[in-house]
């Protein structure tokens, strides 16, 4: 194993981003040196500062000082009036900058003191990631002084602090596409800011379409009449659709044909020079290449703090125990190292710690996934730390598979990647692979929806009233393959009629989940066989990453905990057990605590029983929380939720039921062959049913390594697939 990761030095310069980016020559570049603050908003902001200023022993007053001179030291600040301007003029505007300029905490801001807020109407913006979400919500609440959920707020999956009075409402573009469900006119909008386009996930693709929909038909009255002309935005009553798509990357020609010739304009943003370093020879192992530079720049590289581009919840979670590991190896003054994990399904708790400093003489490591390539601007950070992979959906239209893969980055990700370390002074990035690799590096990243399974897309587009889905205006449009196994699949799960229009009342209660297609129909199975109280706890159970965890040191411990909760018939009994015994052991501690017992107290019983039983804490919780929400969608639904108490074949009958398309049968070499798609599939090591190997399986998730790992499987009868799912079983062997 190697002790030091040996890196080549190349000055980004080298590599410039104009050269990997088309900056447009015509949009308009703004100067951030420029003044643009008229009188008027001079006067505003003195106004302010007086009236938030009032007390100067108040603890809060260095804190909202130090807010109010970030804020005013963004290249965005010295632009406001004119890129309100830019909005007010143009229906479509698409705004380019780099990471940190100010774009999602500014705008909508400057968009409510504009006035575009009258009536009551809110300024929605959208974001590829919940955590973005919600950090974004909760500092801009705090620049405006504000309790979080009141004037400014964030809904997400499963999440909503919006109340009656908020107006700038921060949410995850999926969350918007199900509000269109509710109010295809998206009529309490005035404007809607899609954040982070050059993500391109399928919800902003889909959103996208949608939107330049809803644009239209804002224009027109119910009978298809022109109503209004877009300039009487403050006079009339109708209001069109203010559609501001903000981008990190600088090629913005792709956004402005797609949206009718829109306007783009580029805010220029600061970035200091950031040293390139490179492996000599590629890395066979990146983890530990990743751990042995953490400790390199730690040991010998002056002061700042360090990000680590990893690709999972998981591998987050493994590196920040190795970290702390190795650190007790070192002298007490070298020790101080703190670890921060971010990424997408991290609690809500815990996500804001990534913002905060870390105490003195101590140097921050930040673990995150892509996440912080652009949709979380951390600051403090010198180094950056950059594996060159992300996990990815990876969707086969001729198997009808999605699965989760590791695969390289694109350059221009790479090139995010290092401009995050120098933001504030100049920085190095450390790439974990050679200069040859990354020459050989696609340059930008494919688009999601062109690698999805688009079953989800289609059931909403479908519920939405929009039938032709091959002809719906999609930016890239997917493969008509991938269209069409979706179309096959949604029939298969009853979701679609022969005619594909949404079947009633399946596809219907099935578009209302906000749920994978395979989920949903698992809930609705389940409350016909009456087991939907156990089915509820597996959607959200694995609607989760890494429920069990189990610490190098501890091995041992870990496995025998685990055994405790394992079921013979598999990984969903098993975790089942889990979660009964996590709510049993609170129930007992409030039944000898008489009196209810407040949230903290939980939390901190929970976090005990979780230590004690190697169960991870955070995706427990997160777990909880998913089942509290799909408890209140299923019962708004009408759903029974009954439990099939003691008897676990009928709950293993269900799972056949609900996921018959993910059934499996044993080979004579041991290897499965996946039903549906004839693919060959193993068991994964973390199964319950590793070494087992029992005929017939259902399972969940497919994982591609160098193998295709299923994993979250139960045993069943194959009697039971044609008995549940005839239509898709009978006639086969
Ligand atoms: O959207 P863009 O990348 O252009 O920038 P932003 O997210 O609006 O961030 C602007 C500034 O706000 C950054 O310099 C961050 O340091 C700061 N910020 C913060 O301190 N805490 C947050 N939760 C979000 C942003
Ligand atoms: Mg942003």
């Amino acid at each position: 194993m190697p002790s030091s990761v040996l890196f080549e030095v190349r000055r980004q310069a080298e590599e410039s981003v104009e050269k990997l980016v088309n900056h447009d020559r015509d949009h308009k570049v703004f100067n951030s040196g420029d003044s643009v603050f008229s009188d008027k908003d001079k006067m505003r902001e003195q106004g302010k500062r007086k009236f938030s200023w009032r007390n100067e022993t108040d603890e809060s007053f260095a804190r909202m000082r130090k807010i109010a001179q970030q804020r005013k030291s963004l290249p965005i600040a010295s632009v406001e009036r004119r890129v309100v301007d830019e909005v007010r003029k143009n229906d479509t505007l698409i705004i380019v900058g780099e990471t940190g300029s100010g774009k999602t905490t500014q705008l909508p801001q400057f968009l409510f003191n504009a006035g575009f807020c009258r009536d009551g109407k809110l300024i929605g913006v959208t974001q590829p990631r919940r955590v973005a979400a919600v950090t974004v919500a909760k500092r801009v609440a705090e620049e405006c002084g504000i309790e979080l959920g009141q004037k400014v707020g964030y809904s997400i999956r499963f999440e909503d602090v919006t109340s009656s009075t908020t107006r700038i409402k921060y949410m995850t573009d999926g969350l918007l596409l199900r509000e269109a469900l509710l109010d295809p006119r998206l009529s309490k909008y005035s404007v809607i800011i899609v954040d982070e386009a050059h993500e391109r996930t399928v919800h902003t693709d889909v959103l996208l379409g949608l939107l330049k929909n809803v644009q239209r038909a804002r224009l027109r009255s119910p009978t298809n009449q022109c109503l209004v002309d877009s300039k009487d935005f403050h006079t009339s009553k109708v209001l069109p659709l203010k559609l501001v798509i903000m981008s990190a990357s600088l090629d913005a020609r792709g956004f402005s044909e797609y949206l009718g010739n829109a306007k783009a304009v580029h805010v220029q943003g600061r970035q200091f020079p950031v040293d390139i370093l490179y492996t000599y020879s590629p890395e066979s192992d990146y983890i530990d290449a990743a751990l042995i530079t953490i400790f390199q720049i730690h040991l010998e590289e002056g002061p700042g703090d360090i990000l680590v581009f990893l690709t999972g919840q998981e591998e987050i979670e493994s590196v920040e125990r190795l970290v702390r590991e190795r650190a007790l190896h070192l002298s007490e003054d070298s020790r101080k190292i703190l670890t921060v994990p971010v990424y997408s399904a991290l609690p809500s708790e815990q996500q804001m710690q990534v913002f905060r400093p870390a105490p003195d003489g101590f140097r921050k490591v930040i673990l995150a996934t892509n996440i912080a390539e652009t949709s979380v601007t951390i600051p403090g950070i010198r180094f950056v730390i950059d594996t060159g992979l992300v996990k990815a959906r990876s969707f086969n239209p001729r198997t009808g598979m999605e699965s989760l893969v590791i695969i390289p980055i694109s350059k221009a990700q790479a090139l995010q990647r290092s401009g995050r370390a120098g933001r504030e002074v100049p920085g190095k990035c450390f790439r974990l692979y050679t200069e040859d690799e990354f020459g050989k590096l696609a340059e930008s990243t494919i688009p999601e929806i062109k690698r999805c399974n688009l079953s989800n897309v289609v059931l909403q587009l479908k519920a939405l009233g929009i039938d032709d889905v091959i002809g719906f205006d999609f930016m890239d449009k997917p493969s008509r393959m991938a269209v069409v196994k979706s179309l096959e699949h949604l029939y298969v799960l009853g979701a679609l009629t022969v005619e594909g229009k949404l079947s009633d009342p399946v596809g219907f209660q099935m578009a209302r989940l906000p749920l994978d297609p395979i989920y949903a129909k698992g809930l609705i199975v389940a409350s016909k066989l009456n087991c939907l109280e156990e089915m509820l706890i597996i959607v959200s159970m694995l609607s989760v990453e890494s429920i069990f965890y189990s610490p190098r040191e501890k091995m041992e411990e870990a496995r025998a905990a685990r055994k405790c909760f394992a079921s013979q018939e598999g990984d969903h009994i098993t975790l089942l057990n889990v979660y009964r015994a996590s709510v049993e052991s609170l129930e007992k501690s409030r039944m000898g605590n008489q009196e209810t017992i407040r949230d903290k107290t939980v939390e901190k019983k929970l976090n005990k029983w979780c230590r004690e039983n190697f169960i991870n804490s955070r995706s427990l919780r997160h777990a909880r929380e998913i089942h509290r929400q799909i408890l209140g969608h299923v019962q708004n639904m009408g759903l029974n939720v009954t439990s099939c108490g003691q008897d676990m074949d009928q709950f293993r009958r269900c799972l056949a039921a609900s996921f018959f398309l993910n059934a499996a049968v044993k080979q004579p070499d041991g290897l499965y062959r996946a039903m549906a798609s004839g693919q060959t599939v193993q068991i994964h090591p973390s199964s319950v049913l590793f070494g087992t190997k029992p005929d017939c399986i259902i399972f969940n998730e497919l994982v591609r390594t160098n193998h295709n790992y299923i994993r979250n499987i139960s045993r069943i009868d194959p009697l039971w697939l044609s008995e549940f799912a005839p239509h898709y079983y009978g006639n086969k062997e």
